[in-house]
């Protein structure tokens, strides 16, 4: 078998390693399986990679390539064991800029060292390849790098909204076709430095476009462009893998972004076009009436009143690591022969399924966690609702407010629960910079404090409290 076979074998391996890896993090029970495979089909494509290219290039140029991998994977090593899971998103923003600073840069490569065997129409399809390379790169990496910067609160989140801003945006694509077709008949510098201006602007553009509460959408979008960028490096390497793995990651980035808009209520082609920012946001609404506060003990003592109880987690739980406290809440109170159920929002959190990660981790049983679709219309029929740290997830604003920055934004529906306990440390707004009505109604009181200690006090609390409820008998529901 010749190299060049067995390292096209060793791609096909690779693709079915990725595929599986997908698969496996589609679900939780499965996701820690679905890492292993991809680090698998990553170390194939790897060593495969650099066993083809060992052919044709130097042994310093292939010492280059090792020393360059080492680094590389021990950065990657590195970031990935100190990030905190609430600077998630923004490592994957990161991420995702490399990834089409790479293309960028591939796409320049292609057209400064051209195959001297091409000529006719293949040469004329090489230098689209070139371009098109360049365009999707050069717009995910401003992109990312501008979604970096919004969500790790180095700029501010709210929309950027230039005079015409969506004909900015169709003129960068018109340019991007004109400037395309002029340098398929004419190849010249000129038109790769205008092409990649274009691209880094309507990149940074299209995200600074975007606001605060709607970052979600764009995280998952820049997903998708990376996904594509790497594809179109593919097409000029000729690396097979290299397509699959970028339409692989292109299609299913474009996919979480079409489950994201349905749950955020956006349209998808607007979030493509980035034009859904929300101009009108009326970012600080001021306070609307009086608010009540209740003490921890007062909530133990509600909460062994209660017989049914949901949890709506949300970012605050994340960044005070709560979790395992607000797990041994949720065996307390159901030992309690309390009806105890958390109900997660789709973009809770910084990250798509950051909620279920975390009660996941504290061994929250997987039954009594549901979807916001699924648990929606219970509220009603609850004793307490403890929102721990969740703020635009549970705004009222969103069904009552046509005007409100997150109008039409699928929210969870707490409100119509008979108790509504809100534990965050302030009244400050929630990421979106919106106030929340919630705060002010009759049925709500507000818990201050951080997340972990107030359910701590709780959990004290409830062991004073006398006798359960109901015993523990049949209180698996
Ligand atoms: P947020 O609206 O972000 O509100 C979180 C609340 O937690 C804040 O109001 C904060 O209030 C409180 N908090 C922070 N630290 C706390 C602590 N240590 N203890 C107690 N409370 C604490 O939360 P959410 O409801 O989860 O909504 C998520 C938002 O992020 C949405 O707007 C969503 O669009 C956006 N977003 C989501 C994603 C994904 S994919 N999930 C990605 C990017 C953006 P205090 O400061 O007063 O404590």
């Amino acid at each position: 078998m010749t190299t060049d076979t067995a390292a096209q074998a060793a791609y096909v391996v690779a693709a079915l390693l990725f595929i599986l890896s997908l698969a496996g993090l589609s679900q939780h029970r499965t996701s820690r399986s679905g890492v292993v495979w991809g680090i698998a089909g990553m170390v194939v494509a790897l060593a495969a990679t650099v066993g083809l290219a060992s052919r044709s290039i130097s042994a310093t140029g292939l010492v280059l390539i090792v020393v360059a991998t080492a680094v590389g994977a021990g950065i990657g090593l590195w970031r990935a064991k100190v990030v905190e899971m609430t600077g998630m998103p923004e490592l994957i923003a990161i991420m995702h800029s490399l990834v089409g600073l790479a293309a960028t840069f591939v796409g320049w490569n292609g057209y400064l060292d051209v195959d001297a065997e091409l000529s006719g129409s293949l040469l004329g399809i090489h230098h689209a390849e070139v371009f098109i390379g360049v365009f999707i790169g050069a717009v995910t990496f401003t992109g990312s790098v501008v979604a970096y910067l919004k969500l790790s609160a180095r700029i501010a989140s709210r929309p950027l909204t230039l005079p015409g801003k969506h004909v900015l945006n169709i003129g960068a694509l018109v340019a991007f076709v004109g400037l395309t077709i002029a340098f398929v008949a004419r190849p010249n510098m000129g038109l790769l430095i205008a092409v990649t201006v274009v691209a880094l602007a309507l990149g940074a553009h299209l995200v600074a476009s975007i606001g605060g509460g709607d970052m979600p959408v764009v995280v998952s979008m820049l997903n998708s462009y990376s996904g594509w960028a790497a594809a179109a490096s593919g097409f000029l390497l000729a690396n097979n893998l290299l397509i699959v793995t970028g339409a692989l990651v292109g299609s299913s980035g474009a996919y979480l972004s079409y489950i994201m808009c349905k749950a955020m209520n956006r349209s998808f082609i607007s979030v493509i076009a980035g034009g859904f920012g929300t101009p009108a946001a009326a970012a600080d609404e001021g306070e609307q009436g009086e608010h009540r506060e209740i003490s921890a003990e007062e909530t133990a003592e509600l909460l062994g009143n209660a017989t049914s109880v949901i949890i709506t987690p949300g970012y605050g739980m994340a960044v005070a690591q709560a979790q395992y406290p607000v797990a041994e809440l949720a065996r307390k109170l159901r030992e309690r022969g309390v009806e105890v159920r958390f109900g997660i929002h789709p973009v809770a959190g910084r990250l798509p399924g950051h909620m279920n990660v975390l009660l996941a981790e504290a061994n929250v049983p997987y039954d009594i966690v549901l979807e916001m679709d699924e648990i929606n219309d219970d509220f009603a029929a609850t004793s307490v609702v403890l929102v721990i740290g969740a703020n635009d997830t549970v705004n009222p604003a969103a069904t009552d407010n046509p005007s409100s920055p997150i109008a039409g934004m699928p929210v969870l529906h707490v409100w119509e629960a008979a108790n509504v306990v809100v534990f965050k440390r302030s009244m400050a707004a929630g990421y979106a910079g919106v106030q929340n009505p919630l705060f002010f109604r009759e049925n709500t009181q507000m818990l201050f404090g951080d997340a972990k200690q107030r359910v701590e006090d709780i959990l004290r609390g409830l062991d004073t409290l006398d006798t359960p409820v109901r015993e523990m008998a049949g209180t698996s529901r």
